[in-house]
């Protein structure tokens, strides 16, 4: 673990929960987990002004410029022991939301022990691997927060899945057939964000995409409490470019009702909070067709989410089927779910098991098992 401490200045607290991950996750006998940093290039055309509502996606050539770069990313691969070790077929490819990290599938405490999709999804013999965003937790962070956008990001998602489709990500682990990434939140909105540029050449077998619903702008309530993660928590990332910012206040991201969480899920959600680039909230906005993509998509979202579900967005399903399918028009099958009861944080409710049985099923279809 020692690499990590050297790499990540404010990053040991992280790697302390980390080493509790492990030992939680490899306790549940079924499951093999492991830490790992994957050195993925990524050589990509990001908008100059990262206030560029659509990302880059509508911009001339002009007004973009090119990134090219090496980042590590660090994930947390789980594999269920009794998976044969030369033909593995599908892994999940797990993507964190807006000041979220890897733990968001794996909350590394005692008590939210079987709040872990990891672990869920290990148990039903299913491999995941749970990154942390470039930016964000233990994966490299630029200097520079405009380096980081929805296009930095959804570049190397896809160069990621390449990876697992083609090199042994673990002595004696063959590569991966079959790649359906997960996202909650933004993690969603990078993944889409990257259907839409890369179309037909995506490398993602079906898209999971989770807390995230095309609702006009302007409708979804600002979140309280952003501000620059430097004047936030001075002791960790005091020495950061003020464009990295966080939240006081993550409480938009549960159901209305207390009686639906946990009431020491803040106190978790308050230690394992990390920071994200400006640019995500100046572009989380970008509504944009997917007119190429053409592998199976399901979005899944919680009746009581606050801000995707509010004004009654979620009450009637098949007219929200409607709605959000026209961003989809080549995709092999489109389905919204609605899961009730939970909020915008589906892992980290008491409704959590029903998205959790959600997910499985529909990794099982998408990757033909
Ligand atoms: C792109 O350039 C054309 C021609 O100069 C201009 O008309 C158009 O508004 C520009 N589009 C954007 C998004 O800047
Ligand atoms: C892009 O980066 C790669 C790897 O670091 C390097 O070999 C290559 O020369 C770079 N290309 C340009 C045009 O800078
Ligand atoms: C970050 O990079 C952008 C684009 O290269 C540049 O315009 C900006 O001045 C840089 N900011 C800092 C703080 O270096
Ligand atoms: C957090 O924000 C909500 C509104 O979303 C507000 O009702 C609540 O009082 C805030 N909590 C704190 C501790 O500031
Ligand atoms: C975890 O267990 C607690 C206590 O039994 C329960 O309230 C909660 O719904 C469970 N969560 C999940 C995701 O299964």
């Amino acid at each position: 673990m020692l690499p990590f401490l050297l790499r990540t200045g404010s990053g040991a607290l992280a790697v302390l929960f980390q080493i509790f991950l492990n030992i939680h996750l490899a306790s549940a006998q079924s499951c093999g987990c492991s830490s790992l940093i994957i050195p993925v290039h990524v050589d990509v055309l990001i908008p100059k002004d990262p206030a560029d509502s659509f990302g880059g996606l509508k911009s001339n050539v002009s007004d973009l410029r090119r990134l090219n770069e090496t980042y590590d990313v660090f994930g947390v691969l789980c594999r269920p022991n009794t998976a044969p070790p030369g033909n593995p077929d599908a892994i999940q490819l797990l993507v964190h939301g807006f000041t979220y990290t890897n733990q968001y599938w794996s909350p590394p405490i005692e008590e939210f022990r079987n709040y872990s999709y990891a672990a869920f999804a290990c148990d039903r013999g299913l491999s995941t691997l749970a990154i942390d965003l470039v930016g964000v937790g233990l994966s490299s962070r630029p200097t520079n927060a405009s380096d980081v956008q929805f296009a930095t990001n959804a570049a190397v998602l896809s160069q990621l899945a390449r990876h697992l489709k083609t090199v042994p990500i673990l002595p004696r682990i063959q590569p991966f057939k079959k790649v359906i990434a997960i996202g909650h939140s933004a993690g969603s909105a990078t993944l889409t964000y990257g259907a839409v540029a890369e179309g037909r050449q995506s490398p993602f077998d079906g898209l999971i995409l989770t807390g995230n619903l095309n609702i006009p702008p302007g409708t979804l309530p600002g979140l309280p409490g952003v501000m620059s993660a430097r004047d936030d928590t001075p002791l960790c990332w005091g020495g950061l470019d003020p464009d990295y910012i966080t939240t006081n206040n993550r409480s938009l991201f549960y159901p209305a009702s207390p009686t639906s969480f946990s009431p020491r899920m803040f106190t978790f959600d308050a230690f394992t909070k990390d920071v994200g680039p400006l640019s995500s909230q100046l572009q989380g906005s970008v509504t944009t067709v997917a007119s190429e993509y053409s592998g199976p998509v399901a979005k899944v979202a919680g009746s009581e989410d606050q801000g995707f579900c509010a004004a009654e967005n979620c009450v009637d399903v098949a007219a929200l089927n409607a709605r959000e399918r026209v961003f989809w028009p080549e995709a092999r099958s489109f389905e919204v779910f609605v899961a009730q009861g939970s909020g915008h944080d589906l892992n980290l409710d008491f409704f959590a098991k029903g998205p959790f049985n959600t997910f499985v099923r529909l990794v099982e279809q998408f990757a033909g098992l």
